[in-house]
């Protein structure tokens, strides 16, 4: 919960719609479900990135990754993604899913470097703008 300030800041700076506060705050309280994690610059102690991913059993959902713009293309997203990726496959995970805007070319080929597949695309799913969201999974078995 301290962290929310900044992680705010972030997300208002890389989203269109963002998510709100409460949003996060619910995500935080569901424990055991929710693992939100931030990214600590440690030269500059401050948040400089955030993913917060959907456990149950052996299925995990990516729902939100954003890096600060001021700190993109230094591989922080990379390293979340693959920190998450890691940690849940040793937890037993098999399966990884997530949504992305069609247009969003940088998370697209974050996700393409890693092996995530298109698996189905949800028409008008993004508002401001409307756009298509495609879901994009992961399988950790290969
Ligand atoms: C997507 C995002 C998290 C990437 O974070 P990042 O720290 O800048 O990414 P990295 O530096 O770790 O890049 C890893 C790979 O992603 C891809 N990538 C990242 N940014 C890219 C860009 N602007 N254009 C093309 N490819 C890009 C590249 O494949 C890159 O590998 P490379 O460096 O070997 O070329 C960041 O752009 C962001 O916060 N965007 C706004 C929020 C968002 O769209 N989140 C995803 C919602 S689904």
């Amino acid at each position: 919960m301290g962290d929310l300030d900044e992680v705010m800041a972030i997300e208002r700076l890389s989203f269109s719609h963002p998510w709100l506060e409460t949003t996060f705050q619910g995500e935080i309280q569901n424990d055991g479900i929710s693992f939100p994690l931030v990214a600590v610059h440690r030269v500059e102690k401050r948040i400089v990135g955030y993913i917060l991913y959907w456990k149950i059993r052996d299925d995990v959902q990516i729902n939100n990754i954003a890096v600060h713009p001021d700190f993109r293309r230094f591989g922080m997203g990379e390293a979340m993604l693959r920190d998450v990726l890691l940690r849940t496959k040793c937890e037993g995970a098999v399966f990884v899913s997530l949504e992305v805007r069609v247009s969003n070319t940088a998370a697209r080929a974050l996700y393409e470097k890693f092996g995530f597949k298109p698996l189905a695309v949800r028409k008008n799913y993004y508002t401001h703008p409307d756009e298509d969201a495609l879901v994009l999974s992961l399988d950790l078995k290969e």
